[in-house]
């Protein structure tokens, strides 16, 4: 990354948003696959809305959301990667209380610029800019761990090796007790009249969503024998929203 844009990076400084520098810039898919959306392009400021975030689930995010809220309790410690579209983040600072902590972990400056202005008068939330898998928060010395790590709609956007580190350092974010959740897409049954039409679109628009509807989010979790698993899903397999808990 140039001199220039890590400068322009940490200028986006302020109460909320601490510039984390990134060594090694923005993940090449983000740049390669998404520019136009969340790294250069003006997309985002119209697609980040409840009304999109409704579309492009086809009508499921209301019910999406309802599940993830299920699992926020007040006063948790939440870890949340990328900026996700419409209120859901808001709500969700919102229902851990004061005191609560929400860290939000994003890796594209201009995504960063959104989620100040969305979580501006969320005094609990904070914004980071870095790559999750690098992230590595510390206070006092110690490590920081997060009761609940949420990749809402993440995994699907990053090649197969990355969903593997990106998930490895979900797991040591997360404490002893605590969860991680997914919220993405699932293998839908032959049968789901979507599951062919979403594949073939998605080879053209999100071409490293595949292999979470077809080999499924086990095979990218490490020892995913030691995890308990709790999946709810939406649209009869297309997407699911999981949670995956260390057993004792
Ligand atoms: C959370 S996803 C959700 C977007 C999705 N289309 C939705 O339904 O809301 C997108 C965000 O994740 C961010 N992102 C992607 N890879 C990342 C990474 N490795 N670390 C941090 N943020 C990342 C992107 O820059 C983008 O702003």
């Amino acid at each position: 990354m140039s001199d220039d844009n890590k400068k322009s990076e940490n200028e986006i400084n302020s109460n909320c948003v601490v510039a984390v520098p990134n060594p090694l810039g923005i993940p090449a898919y983000l740049s390669s696959v998404y520019d136009k959306i969340y790294i250069k392009g003006r997309l985002a400021k119209y697609l980040d809305t409840d009304r999109f975030a409704n579309i492009s689930t086809f009508g499921q995010y209301e019910k999406i959301k309802q599940s993830v809220l299920q699992e926020v309790k007040e006063m948790q410690n939440i870890l949340w990667i990328g900026n996700a579209w419409g209120n859901l983040m808001r709500e969700i600072a919102q229902g851990i209380g004061l005191q609560g902590s929400f860290d939000v972990v994003e890796a594209a400056p201009r995504q960063t610029a959104r989620l100040k202005e969305k979580l501006k008068d969320c005094s609990n939330s904070k914004v980071m800019l870095d790559d999750i898998e690098f992230y590595y928060p510390k206070k006092s010395r110690k490590r920081v761990k997060y009761d609940l790590v949420i990749a809402y709609f993440l995994l699907h956007e990053m090649p197969d090796r990355k969903k593997k580190r990106v998930i490895e350092s979900l797991i040591s974010l997360t404490t002893r007790s605590g969860k991680i959740m997914f919220v993405d897409y699932d293998k839908p049954a032959k049968s789901n009249l979507l599951k062919y039409p979403v594949i073939w679109a998605n080879r053209i628009i999100e071409p490293f969503a595949e292999s979470l509807m077809t080999d499924g989010l086990e095979k990218f979790v490490p020892e995913p024998e030691k995890y308990i698993w709790e999946k709810v899903n939406f649209l009869d397999g297309l997407y699911q929203r999981t949670t995956i808990k260390r057993k004792r």
